[in-house]
């Protein structure tokens, strides 16, 4: 590293780090782990480290405890959409990861999807229901130009909740009605069949990319969190032309939305070769299973390293 870095750093190891993690979203726990992680390898380099754990009362902890620079270890609504990065904007605090715009549209599948579109970017085709006023008029499969399987999700949950497979109508219906209990709008998305690959970007480069085989042919919140028989193959054992591809859809989709940091998306690879961008994360997980540090470790970043480089990128982006 340059003297630069090397400034930064010492100036960083005089600052007091917090750890922002848990929050008040359906990710609660898997941010927790995501914290601890990053917390304690964050200490075992030197850094002064608080952990807090994010409520209602969040800008009066982030006072008490003297927390000059924010590391965000959070999932979901109000860690990873923006809310959280808007308060650390306005008091002044610099923190790690995406901006309040990236961050809000990351979060958002509807909207996410239409941005990637408008610069290019390869996605599934797609029919939006806004919830709950088109929820009235929806005739199911009848409503969709193209044929099931669908996959439902709603617009801005993470970690699969709520994600469902529909195969015929029954299921589609039954999917729609469990989308439509949580907030926000619907997508309904053509399935497309193919292996699973993810690649991650960070600060402005591309890591690689790695495939994800699931026992159980979908990637749900137990594969990714309780169980232990999904299978990680890095690098992504996929022809090369096709994994620069998957590197540069990475790069792609995080300029796309104005990321900083690092971003890890997550995308099908056709039998035809063709990629299809599912989604883009602004905070991908951080414990010791999770995919962004796999794909580090691949590239000779360890785990306390691709934290500190992560620590080092904080700034406010307003
Ligand atoms: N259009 C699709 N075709 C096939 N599988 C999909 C599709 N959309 C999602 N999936 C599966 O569902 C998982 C979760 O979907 P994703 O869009 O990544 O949302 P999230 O990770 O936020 O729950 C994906 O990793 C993939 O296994
Ligand atoms: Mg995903």
């Amino acid at each position: 590293m340059n003297d630069l870095t090397d400034d930064r750093r010492d100036a960083l190891k005089r600052k007091t780090i917090g750890v922002l993690m848990g929050g008040l979203s359906a990710e609660r726990e898997v941010s927790l782990r995501t914290g601890k992680a990053c917390g304690d390898a964050l200490s075992s380099l030197g850094y002064v480290v608080r952990s807090i754990d994010v409520q209602r009362d969040v800008a009066a902890r982030l006072v008490a405890e003297g927390i000059e620079l924010a590391f965000v270890a959070l999932h979901g609504r109000y860690g990873e959409d923006g809310c959280i990065q808007g308060l650390l904007e306005s008091m002044a605090i610099p923190y790690t990861g995406s901006g309040v715009l990236a961050s809000a549209m990351g979060m958002d599948k509807v909207v996410s999807k239409h941005l990637f579109a408008s610069h290019g970017l390869p996605i599934a085709r797609d029919v939006v229901l806004r919830n709950p006023s088109d929820l009235v008029t929806f005739r199911g499969a009848a409503d969709l130009p193209f044929a099931l399987p669908a996959v439902i999700k709603p617009s801005s949950e993470g970690s699969s909740v709520g994600v469902t497979i529909a195969r015929d109508e029954a299921e589609l219906v039954a999917a729609v009605g469990k989308a439509a209990a949580l907030k926000g709008d619907i997508l309904i998305e053509q399935f497309i069949q193919g292996r699973e690959i993810q690649a991650a970007v960070l600060d402005g480069e591309a890591l690689g990319a790695i495939e994800i085989v699931p026992a159980s042919g979908f990637y749900d919140y137990a594969a990714k969190y309780e169980v232990n028989t999904t299978r990680y193959l890095f690098p992504a054992p996929i022809p090369s032309d096709q994994y620069e591809r998957a590197c540069q859809l990475s790069l792609d989709a995080h300029q796309a939305l104005g990321c900083s940091g690092a971003t890890r998306s997550d995308m099908i690879l056709a039998p035809d070769g063709q990629l299809y961008l599912l989604e883009l994360n602004t905070l991908p997980g951080m414990t010791a299973t999770s995919l962004l540090p796999k794909i580090a470790a691949g590239k000779g970043i360890d785990f306390p390293a691709l934290c500190e480089r992560l620590l080092l990128g904080a700034s406010l982006k307003g």
